[in-house]
């Protein structure tokens, strides 16, 4: 965080600016304290260590000033020999507290790093009532109501605002990114980028050139140059799936990253710096993925700063009708057909399942339900007898969800212009001819 330094006298701000600054805060100085206002708003990360007596604006009329864009911005001042009244009247007027000069080093960095504590804590309160606020957003992207869901909601709400670094566990198909991106969302960093990378997705040797950019000619095959993962998404968040497919080398590599805030691009010497907040998921047990030796014990360390657990299905199966109907009318809407209601029997079939792939084999199924020619109630009876469901993202292959889709773009556009084949043409771009065998393909009319 962020300390403002002001003092007419440039010794005075010599000496305090190099003891912040061994103590690893980052310092703007300014002689004018009016010079300094200028770049003071409500949401200032850091607070101000101002002289008292100054020409201009002195150091109480300069803190009134302050409190006035924000009054929960830290003030500390600094009082020469003889000013304690004045420090005490400081003190009643807001200011946070004061220090005696000459000071001592080490009181000042305690008083400032009690400041800044306080100041981190009214930023982040804010963030999460706005965040509280937004909660509603979380419900739409994130459904279900039971009680594991509530707890892993009202927990999102609590970290999101933060900095701090998140791990997500689960199994595969609870929904790890879309948490990831909630997270994202909920945070403030919302407008800056969202980057995502599957580790398990990129081939090893291309990982690091991912993550860390490379420049031209760095190595065989590396034509022109590529702005790596870190440092693009600055002033956002990154989000590393699959961490434990990351090669070791580059988990080293991104360890020290995440340590000195900077990263060297392949093929480069000149380091630059990376700012954005990690957020990381895997589907394996991280002890279990130390000991085979594909998790770095020491990354981990640094990456479950918070550490949250999405639970299996089979341990939430309340979310089951709430997930189903959710998938089905998405399904029905994209592929045009009815979202048939659930028979009662079905249900209950579901709610036996174990469902070894999570949401993601439910989500499957609801597809499949609403594609299925079958009679509404043999349909979860088949679908779910013997083995598990096949859980690729969609069970329906491309060709056919293409065409369906292309049905249904077309029922649309009919529906729209009232059968009139002029504008429907228009509409969709293209020739009568196209149009003509499409409609006779998919058995559509006019009408
Ligand atoms: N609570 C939920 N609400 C709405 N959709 C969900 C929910 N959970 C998961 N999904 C959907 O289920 C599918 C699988 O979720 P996701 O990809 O986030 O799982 P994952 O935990 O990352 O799985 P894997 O470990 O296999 O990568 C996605 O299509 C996602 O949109
Ligand atoms: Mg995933």
């Amino acid at each position: 965080m962020h300390v403002i330094l002001v003092d007419d006298e440039q010794s005075v701000r010599d000496s305090a600016r190099q003891w912040l600054e061994l103590s690893d805060f980052t310092v703007d100085d300014y002689e004018d304290a009016r010079e300094a206002l200028k770049t003071i708003t409500t949401d200032y990360a850091g607070i101000v260590l101002s002289d008292v007596k100054m020409p201009g604006l002195d150091g109480l009329a300069f803190q009134k000033e302050i409190a006035a864009i924000d009054p929960h911005i830290p003030v500390v001042l600094f009082t020469g020999h003889g000013d304690i009244a004045m420090a005490v009247e400081a003190i009643q007027g807001g200011a946070y507290d004061f220090v005696e000069k000459p000071f001592d080093p080490e009181r000042i960095v305690e008083t400032i790093k009690r400041a800044l504590e306080k100041r981190r804590l009214v930023l982040e309160n804010r963030q999460l009532k706005k965040a509280l606020e937004e909660n509603e957003g979380l419900d739409s992207r994130l459904v279900g109501t039971s009680q594991p869901m509530r707890e892993l909601k009202r927990e999102l709400t609590h970290i999101s605002p933060t900095i701090a670094n998140v791990l997500i566990l689960g199994e595969t198909g609870t929904g790890k990114e879309v948490i990831a991106r909630s997270i994202h969302e909920m945070s403030g960093r919302r407008k800056g980028p969202y980057l995502a990378l599957n580790c398990a997705a990129i081939p090893v040797n291309m990982a690091e050139s991912e993550l860390f950019g490379h420049k031209n000619g760095a190595f065989t095959g590396a034509q022109g140059s590529r702005v790596g993962k870190l440092e693009a998404a600055k002033g956002g968040t990154l989000f590393l799936d699959e961490l434990s497919s990351m090669p070791m080398d580059v988990q080293g590599k991104l360890l020290r990253a995440l340590e000195c805030r900077e990263i060297t691009p392949l093929g480069d010497n000149t380091p630059r710096p990376v700012e954005f907040r990690l957020i990381s998921a895997m589907n394996d047990e991280p002890q279990k993925a130390i000991e085979d030796g594909r998790l770095r014990e020491d990354l981990y360390f640094r990456l479950n700063t918070m550490e949250i657990t999405v639970p299996p299905l089979r341990e939430r199966k309340d979310d089951i009708p709430l997930l189903f109907s959710f998938f089905l009318e998405r399904a029905a809407d994209t592929y045009g057909r009815p979202a048939e209601s659930l028979p009662s029997e079905s249900l209950a079939l579901m709610m036996s399942h174990d469902w070894p792939g999570n949401v993601r084999e439910l989500k499957s199924l609801s597809e499949r339900f609403v594609l299925s020619g079958l009679p509404a109630e043999q349909r979860i009876p088949k679908l779910l007898s013997g083995k598990v469901i096949d859980c690729g993202e969609s069970s329906v292959s491309l060709r056919d969800q293409v065409s369906l889709f292309e049905r249904h773009l077309i029922q649309k556009s009919i529906d729209r212009h009232d059968g009139n084949i002029k504008c429907v043409m228009d509409d969709l771009q293209i020739p009568r001819r196209t149009l003509n065998e499409k409609m006779a393909k998919y058995g559509l009319s006019r009408s």
